[in-house]
């Protein structure tokens, strides 16, 4: 959904910061229960490099877990340098919410002093179109 929105912003010059998980299907899962209880082990370098003060924009997207994105996206945040008055936009992708997850993303950017200036889910049950990501992207394209 990233690489969608972003495939619209001809306005921009995008940089991708992906925290990803690796392996088959056991050992993903494996990895995200140790995001989930705090072990960043393995994406550490990445946390360690995030700063917001070269860009203009910052677009971040998350998946439901419940009714808030997973843990990842609130240590994310809370490490990165320099949010402070940043144009943040949001997106959350979800199988059945609605985007309360994204409200949460928003509160917790607002509470870390960004500007949150446009926010998206996209809600699929078993699979998740580019149609409306695309959309997205020629939106945040125009702010
Ligand atoms: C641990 C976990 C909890 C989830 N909880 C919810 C939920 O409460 N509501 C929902 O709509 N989707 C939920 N999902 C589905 C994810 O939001 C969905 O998988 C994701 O948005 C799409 O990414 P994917 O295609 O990589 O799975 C959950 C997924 C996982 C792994």
């Amino acid at each position: 959904m990233a690489e969608a929105i972003a495939s619209k912003l001809s306005n921009y010059e995008v940089v991708f910061f992906p925290f990803e998980t690796k392996g088959n299907f056991t050992g993903r899962i494996k990895e995200l229960d140790k995001f989930e209880n705090g072990d960043y082990s393995s994406i550490e370098q990445d946390f360690s490099i995030l700063d917001a003060e070269p860009y203009d924009l910052i677009l971040i997207g998350m998946p439901a877990y419940g009714s808030q994105p997973p843990k990842t996206f609130s240590t994310a945040t809370e490490r990165m340098n320099n949010l402070s008055g940043k144009r943040v936009a949001l997106f959350g992708t979800s199988r059945f919410r609605r985007g309360s997850h994204v409200q949460f993303m928003k509160e917790h950017i607002e509470a870390n002093g960004g500007e949150v200036i446009e926010q998206k889910n996209f809600r699929g049950l078993l699979m998740l179109g580019t149609k409306k990501a695309l959309e997205f992207g020629t939106l945040i394209n125009s702010l």
